[in-house]
């Protein structure tokens, strides 16, 4: 087993790189691929730290015997049942009988339920411990990061925190598994768009796990996505922080649906506008084109909002409609909002554009520029006024 797959003394890497699957929860675009991370804690006795998705299941099986060769795994502890970290464990189970599993009751049921699995489990709760003999893992229940029966658990000598999904990234790992060790600059982005696209409901218990941890000295970071953080951990800490805040940096999305053109000039009018008042940051989605994940990101990474669309049979564009749902099913907060809409025979989408930003409490730069069927002048004026009222609120 090469050194770059060793973590420190006890904790090696286990984990495999998918650059098949295009959409992770057949959802969510994976250009650059994902990572799926397992962990081994080698002590007097062996501790798997999560699985993988099942189709990688024989990799991960052979990475642990290149690891400890014949030794068997005493314990396989369960961070997240989501299945693709849980999805092997019949796997691991068939090739290690012997094998012990641990999760909080939430991780038990759905054992059950998902594996049918009930025998050889053992419920560990907040704090309790777990000694390996030479090493001591403690687990902390972080729930709804991501699902309910979420936890991560604390190696105390080596101050290693597995963490589950928090901290994770999209974007699979090109060789080494440590921060220090690899090119980092494709990974910050993608870190972004998984925060946005993955946990971003869950920001107050995001929170509150940073609460329980700021008092655990943690010196490693061992997520399961993306790269290992030891050199980076601060920086990753603190985008975590301020994501699950919905603190956003500075700057603007125009996010806008055009179907002839009109409502696209209104949303050039407005990027030209903040441009002039001297604003760096501006980043346009035609939604039409854009992927949601991208567009997400940007939401969570800027502080700024504008939205824009057409009406259509009376409501939203549909692909403005499901930008809309999508950030009120994440409860996006902390925003300053700017909106316009157009219509040929009978407006709504101003209307309800405006609304939305009542509705999800976010600092309201003015009224709604609303345009009657094509983009004509007169609109400078008051998306000059809207753009100026935004960038003050900034
Ligand atoms: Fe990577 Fe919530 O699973």
């Amino acid at each position: 087993m090469s050194e770059k797959f060793k973590i420190n003394r006890f904790v090696h890497y286990v984990g495999v790189n998918d650059r098949k699957t295009h959409l992770f929860e057949n959802l969510w675009p994976l250009p650059l691929g994902v990572s799926y991370n397992a962990y081994l804690v080698v002590g007097e006795k062996i501790a798997l730290i999560d699985t993988v998705e099942s189709c990688y299941a024989s990799e991960l099986l052979e990475m642990i015997v290149r690891t400890v060769g014949n030794r068997p795994l005493d314990y396989l502890i369960v961070n997240h049942m989501e299945p693709d970290h849980s999805s092997s464990i019949n796997a691991i189970r068939q090739a290690y009988p012997g094998v012990q599993i641990l999760g909080n009751a939430k991780t038990i049921q759905m054992l059950e339920g998902y594996y049918g699995a009930h025998q050889g489990i053992i419920e560990v709760k907040e704090g309790d411990s777990l000694c390996l003999g030479g090493e001591t893992l403690r687990f902390y229940l972080t729930p709804m990061v991501h699902w309910p029966e979420t936890m991560m658990t604390y190696c105390e000598r080596e101050q290693l925190l597995f963490s589950g999904d928090a901290f994770g990234t999209f974007g699979a790992l090109n060789g080494a598994v440590l921060d220090q060790d690899m090119d980092l600059s494709p990974y910050w982005d993608e870190m972004y768009r998984y925060y946005a696209n993955i946990v971003g409901k869950y920001g107050s218990p995001v929170q509150k796990a940073l609460q329980k941890l700021s008092g655990l000295d943690i010196r490693v970071i061992c997520p399961t996505h993306g790269p290992v953080w030891k050199k980076e951990l601060n920086k990753v800490v603190g985008i975590y922080d301020k994501l699950s805040r919905y603190e956003g940096e500075k700057g603007v999305v125009i996010a806008y649906g055009s179907m002839y053109g009109n409502t696209a000039r209104t949303a050039m009018r407005m990027s030209k506008e903040l441009a002039s008042l001297g604003l760096e940051t501006v980043v346009m989605h035609n939604l039409s084109v854009s992927s949601l994940s991208d567009v997400l990101r940007d939401v969570f990474k800027y502080r700024g909002l504008v939205i824009g669309s057409p009406t259509y049979n009376a409501g939203l564009f549909p692909p403005v409609e499901a930008l809309v749902n999508a950030l009120a099913a994440r409860n996006v907060k902390n925003k300053v909002y700017a909106c316009f809409g157009s219509f040929t025979w009978a407006g709504a989408a101003a209307k309800k554009l405006q609304e939305f930003g009542v509705t999800m409490n976010w600092e309201i730069a003015g009224e709604a520029v609303e345009l009657k069927q094509g983009y004509s002048r007169e609109k400078t004026e008051a998306c000059a006024l809207l753009a100026k009222n935004l960038l003050a609120k900034l």
